[in-house]
């Protein structure tokens, strides 16, 4: 049997460039596909602010990787809402100054680049799955920062994808909560959740993020596709999934309509943001999950921890 070295293993892997590894996203992916892809990790941990231009410049010239995903982002809306409009200040430097500068050392070095881009690109003023051909109108000011990014990938000439992925979760992970893991937590401690009613979302589970990037880094496919779950529900529908899932009592959760949320809220909230996912399946042949089946999931690697 002929037996490979490490060196040679390694040789064998694509090598991609990576922002945003430390991220819930961008960990996760990083996590799953270490057999296939050996990860440069673009940080701020090791030098590199997407926001300076010559230290990104030179980390990601001096790599022979083909592909670039770029996963980092400012990502506190509400923290974004207090910035509206204010281009000196973070959100706007790195949502958009930084893709800017990544998409033109792509252009520049002839490396493919896959923009991280999110369903708040729409205003969700229209009860419709929203296509990649749905024309954005974001109403916040994280939205419109990550549409500028996406402009910016255009504008810049490089070879590019951009996906839009929405509400994105997972098993595990200690640095930050998401949707699902927030409720499962206030759940287990017995807490009643106030939950909307009459809007919707497409949640996506991040393993799958992560199955379809790799078909997406393989054939470098260029234009926009909606990287989401195969369910689009209402946040009281999706709790009573988990609910019933994971085994807890149905009368934790109180419906809600979002007017009682407008009523205090400072930052705009899209209310249908369900996204169509046919696009990856018919082009890339790539299946997302249903929210059911991802949760299904979950419980299952829950078991084995
Ligand atoms: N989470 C969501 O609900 C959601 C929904 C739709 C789309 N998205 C998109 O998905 C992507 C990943 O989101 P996420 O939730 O995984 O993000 P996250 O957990 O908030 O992590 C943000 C990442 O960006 C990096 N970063 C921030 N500023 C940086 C800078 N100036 N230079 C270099 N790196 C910087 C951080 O790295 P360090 O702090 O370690 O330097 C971190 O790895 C983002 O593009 C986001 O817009 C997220």
């Amino acid at each position: 049997m002929f037996k490979c070295s490490n060196d040679q293993m390694m040789n064998d892997k694509t090598k991609v460039i990576g922002t945003g590894l430390t991220g819930l996203v961008g960990s996760r992916v990083k996590e799953l596909t270490a057999d296939v892809f050996d990860w440069t990790n673009l940080s701020r941990s090791n030098g590199v602010n997407i926001s300076d231009k010559k230290s990104l410049e030179n980390a990601i010239i001096k790599d022979d990787s083909e592909v670039v995903i770029h996963f980092a982002a400012f990502t506190d809306l509400d923290e974004a809402e207090k910035q509206k409009n204010d281009k000196k200040a973070l959100c706007y430097q790195i949502n958009v100054e930084g893709t800017r500068n990544i998409a033109s050392v792509c252009a520049k070095t002839g490396k493919h680049l896959i923009y991280v881009s999110t369903d708040a690109v729409f205003d969700g003023k229209e009860n419709v799955l929203y296509t990649e051909t749905d024309k954005p109108n974001p109403i916040n000011w994280y939205g419109r920062t990550k549409w500028l990014g996406e402009q910016a990938v255009i504008d810049s000439g490089c070879k590019f994808t951009i996906i839009r992925i929405a509400y994105p979760f997972r098993t595990k992970f200690e640095n930050k909560k998401d949707f699902v893991r927030k409720l499962l937590d206030k759940f287990s401690k017995g807490e009643t959740l106030k939950m909307f009613s009459d809007t919707l979302f497409t949640l996506t589970y991040i393993d799958d993020i992560s199955g379809a990037l790799e078909t997406i880094i393989q054939r470098k496919p260029s234009g926009i596709f909606h990287v989401v779950g195969s369910s689009t529900l209402s946040p009281f529908q999706a709790a009573t999934e988990i609910v019933r899932v994971f085994g807890f009592n149905s009368k934790l959760i109180i419906p809600i309509n979002l007017s009682v949320y407008l009523a205090t809220s400072f930052r705009p909230y899209p209310r249908w943001s369900g996204l169509s996912n046919e696009k990856l399946k018919a082009g890339l042949d790539v299946s997302m999950r249903t929210f059911s089946e991802a949760i299904l999931e979950m419980k299952r690697q829950l078991s084995f921890n």
